[in-house]
C-alpha cells in the first residue's frame, strides 16, 4: 500500500521570515485537521533553518529543492548535502525541469545529484517530464525513458526505497494546463513500467509516483483518485495555507 505523498515546492518565493510564519501555521493545521498523507516543504536554501524550526515537533518534511553535486570545496554558490543535513534537511527534489531548463541540469549531472544524495542517506525526489514539443511530436516515453534510466544509473534495488519520482509535463507547470487525471495515470503507468523493467514489479509497485503541474484544491481529488497517482508536487498553490490546506486534505 502506497502512502499518498504531498509535496510544495516554493520554489524562489517566501522569505525566511513568511516562510517560518506560514510553516508554523501549516503545521498547526496538518496537527488540527489529522493530515494522513505524507507532506513536504521546500523551501529556498536560506529559509530552510527558520522553516526546519517552525516545524519542530510536526511530521512535516523540509526538504531542498536543489543540492551541489560535490561534497564541499570551491563551488561557489553551490550548497553540500553535509550543510543541508546539519541545517535538519534530509529530502531534496532533484531534476526540476526549470533546474534543467534555465540552468542547463542534464541527465547526468542530476544522476550525479541523486548518487551523492543516496551515498549522504537523504531520500531524493527526482523530477520528469516531457515538453509540449516533445509531447506533440509522440516523443513521451522516449523521453521519459531517458530521464529515468539516466538519472536512477547506479542506483540499487535497496535505495529504490528512498526515490519518488514526480511526474511534472512541463507545459503544465504554472501554465494553469494540468494534464488530465488519465493523462497522468498514463505517465505515472510507463513510469511504474520502466521502474519495474529496471528493478522488480516489487520495488515498481511500492514506488511513489507524484504528479506536478498545476496541482490545484479543484483537481486534486480526480487526480489522486486514478491508480498510479501516488502525490502531488505542487508549486504556485503551496505558497499558502488558503491553498495547500485543502489540497493536503483532499480526502477529508
Ligand atoms: P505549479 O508548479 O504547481 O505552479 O504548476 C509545479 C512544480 O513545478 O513543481
Amino acid at each position: 500500500m502506497r502512502k499518498a505523498y504531498i509535496a510544495g515546492n516554493w520554489k524562489m518565493n517566501l522569505t525566511p521570515s513568511e516562510g517560518a510564519r506560514y510553516a508554523a501555521e501549516l503545521a498547526a493545521a496538518v496537527k488540527e485537521a489529522g493530515v494522513d498523507c505524507r507532506v513536504m516543504i521546500a523551501p529556498a536554501f536560506v529559509a530552510i533553518p527558520a522553516v526546519v524550526e517552525a516545524v519542530k515537533g510536526s511530521p512535516i518534511i523540509v526538504a531542498a529543492q536543489n543540492m551541489a553535486n560535490h561534497t564541499s570545496g570551491a563551488y561557489t554558490g553551490e550548497v553540500a548535502p553535509a550543510m543541508l543535513k546539519d541545517a535538519g534537511v534530509k529530502t531534496v527534489i532533484l531534476g526540476h525541469s526549470e533546474r534543467r531548463q534555465y540552468y542547463g541540469e542534464t541527465d547526468e549531472i542530476i544522476n550525479s545529484k541523486v548518487i551523492l544524495a543516496l551515498s549522504e542517506g537523504m531520500d531524493v525526489v527526482l523530477c520528469v517530464g516531457e515538453t509540449l514539443d516533445e509531447r506533440q511530436g509522440g516523443r513521451l516515453e522516449e523521453v521519459l525513458s531517458r530521464q529515468i534510466k539516466v538519472g536512477l544509473k547506479d542506483v540499487s534495488a535497496e535505495d529504490m526505497a528512498r526515490i519518488t519520482i514526480a511526474y511534472e509535463p512541463v507545459w503544465a507547470i504554472g501554465t494553469g494546463m494540468t494534464a488530465t487525471p488519465e493523462d497522468a495515470d498514463g505517465a505515472h503507468s510507463f513510469i511504474r513500467a520502466t521502474v519495474a523493467s529496471l528493478y522488480s514489479d516489487d520495488i515498481a509497485k511500492n514506488l511513489i509516483i507524484q504528479y506536478g503541474g498545476s496541482v490545484k484544491a479543484g483537481n486534486i481529488k480526480a487526480l489522486m483518485a486514478k491508480e498510479n497517482v501516488d502525490g502531488a508536487l505542487v508549486g504556485g498553490a503551496s505558497l499558502s495555507l488558503e491553498q495547500f490546506l485543502p489540497i493536503i486534505t483532499y480526502n477529508k
